[in-house]
């Protein structure tokens, strides 16, 4: 029989009815393409035009007993090993918005790791959850957060007995998992739930040198974030619940719907149908492929002077319980430059565009797909620019003393004294940064890297906290969530 994960019910479903010259008297008004601006039509191509429909189609949505999106979604539950799973076209923040809803209620205490994505923390402002955090380990050379250590979550939820939900994210940006069965553990063990975000590891649990994914580890809720590391389009999520789980679904399904339009986009929605028929049918074949042409990315990257990958000598630190190897972390130090010098110098140059450039370290994601010949195009441009770089880096033709960036904050720092919901929603006002010590924050503001949050609504300003923002502004650092970027003002709760 053949198998039914090779089929995908909903992209078949929309690109039958696009194919075949319905009288479509339905938005959206560019009618499968002769309503598009020819620019927009020549440059998406008629095909992506013509399946653009919206939901409640007669075949499609309407006249059927299961429709397509919901066998597809049930075909992606089987294919994750998940009890159910929601398609998401707002990304895994949209994800995140609703399991904030549906388990973190007003006036209730959940634990979150400090450096949750900012989706988790303005969920609690939609939901009027209170977070208790949970700092993840660190990596002082190198600036990087890794996860969170289950010793830590126990200690944090020791004292915070009221918890009954537990957030972490798992893989990092950098690519390093938790030990999830652990953390998985510890959470049950105190009676919480474990919500693992997962949005940088739909691909996990699809070939043996990645890790497992973390609804197969005792996860209760898992995000994946289909876009980011697999092949579905921009934009587009699943969140799953794990078999045998004992979270609501119902309640979880009530809070996807009032964070999701009215017209969810087919094209997402039929990316993420084909995405998940792709990795479950033949991802391990794909992935495999991906990771010959890594072999040979890696030997290029080896032979480089002043790179290092990091990955393999991470295992072990605090915080890293396994490491993706899709994820190609490079250390850059050694060409003198910084991690920024040498990433845009490698766009300039090559045409070769990495995903993040840090003070210290350049990330390049690799897909489940990728081909050999492509990856050594890269290898010989990591090279190329290494060696160029540096001589440029002697002959003081690129700045070597750049301004490092101090070192950041350790979270959890200052005291939540209200709930972000509060501070978030309530009067505010901008005052000079200078006079904030002791006001309530009405905003978030991370320093990047390492993305730990300094600072989140509800919180009090500390003398450490504005010290802390004094430095980053002097090595140049990106701010996130700061609504004066120059931070010469702050918000903060009003009176
Ligand atoms: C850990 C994590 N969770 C959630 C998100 C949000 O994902 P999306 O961009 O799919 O909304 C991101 C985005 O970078 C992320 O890094």
């Amino acid at each position: 029989m053949r198998d039914p994960q090779s089929s995908a019910p909903y992209l078949d479903a929309i690109a039958a009815y696009g194919s075949r010259g319905s009288g479509r008297m339905h938005v959206p008004g560019h009618k499968g393409g002769p309503g598009a601006d020819p620019g927009l039509r020549a440059a998406i191509g008629e095909r992506a035009l013509l399946m653009d429909v919206p939901q409640g189609l007669y075949g499609v949505d309407l006249g059927v007993d299961i429709t397509p999106q919901l066998r597809a979604e049930a075909l992606a539950a089987e294919a994750y090993g998940a009890q159910q799973s929601w398609f998401l076209t707002n990304g895994a923040t949209q994800g995140n918005h609703a399991l904030t809803l549906a388990l973190a209620p007003p006036g209730s205490t959940v634990v979150v790791q400090r450096n949750s994505h900012a989706s988790v923390v303005d969920g609690l402002v939609l939901s009027g959850g209170l977070p208790s955090f949970v700092a993840p380990a660190y990596d002082d050379a190198l600036g990087i957060a890794h996860t969170v250590v289950p010793e830590h979550l126990d200690a944090v939820l020791q004292a915070t007995p009221a918890a009954r939900v537990v957030f972490v994210v798992s893989p990092t940006y950098f690519g390093v998992s938790a030990d999830v069965p652990a953390l998985a553990q510890v959470a049950h063990a105190r009676g919480c739930a474990l919500v693992v975000d997962q949005s940088w590891g739909p691909h996990f649990g699809f070939h043996p040198d990645v890790p497992e994914s973390a609804l197969r580890q005792g996860a209760d809720a898992v995000l994946t974030s289909t876009h980011k590391m697999a092949g579905s389009l921009t934009q587009s999520a699943i969140l799953h619940v794990a078999d045998g789980s004992r979270l609501d679904v119902s309640a979880i399904d009530r809070a996807v719907r009032i964070v999701r339009s009215t017209s969810p986009s087919s094209l997402l929605l039929a990316s993420l149908d084909g995405a998940r028929r792709q990795l479950a049918v033949h991802g391990e074949a794909l992935l495999e492929r991906t990771m010959r042409g890594r072999a040979g990315l890696i030997e290029a990257i080896e032979a480089s002077e002043g790179l290092v990958l990091l990955g393999p000598q991470l295992r072990g630190a605090e915080g890293v319980h396994d490491v993706d190897p899709l994820k190609v972390v490079l250390d850059v130090r050694g060409t003198g430059a910084t991690g920024y010098a040498y990433g845009q110098a490698l766009g300039a140059w090559h045409d070769v565009h990495p995903e993040l450039a840090t003070d210290t370290t350049v990330l390049l994601v690799l897909g489940p797909a990728e081909r050999p010949d492509d990856l050594a195009m890269v290898g010989i441009a990591l090279q190329r620019t290494a060696t160029r770089i540096a001589a440029d880096v002697a002959a003081g033709e690129v700045d070597a003393d750049t301004p490092r960036i101090a070192e950041p904050l350790r979270a959890p720092t200052s005291e939540t004294v209200i709930p972000p919901r509060d501070a978030f929603l309530g009067p505010a006002e901008a005052i000079p940064l200078s006079e904030a010590v002791g006001r309530i924050s009405a905003e978030s503001i991370a320093g990047y890297p390492p993305g730990i949050p300094a600072l989140l609504p509800g919180e009090r300003i500390t003398p450490a906290v504005v010290e802390h923002f004094r430095s980053l502004l002097e090595a140049g650092a990106r701010l996130h969530g700061a609504q004066d970027p120059s931070l010469e003002t702050i918000t903060v709760v009003k009176g």
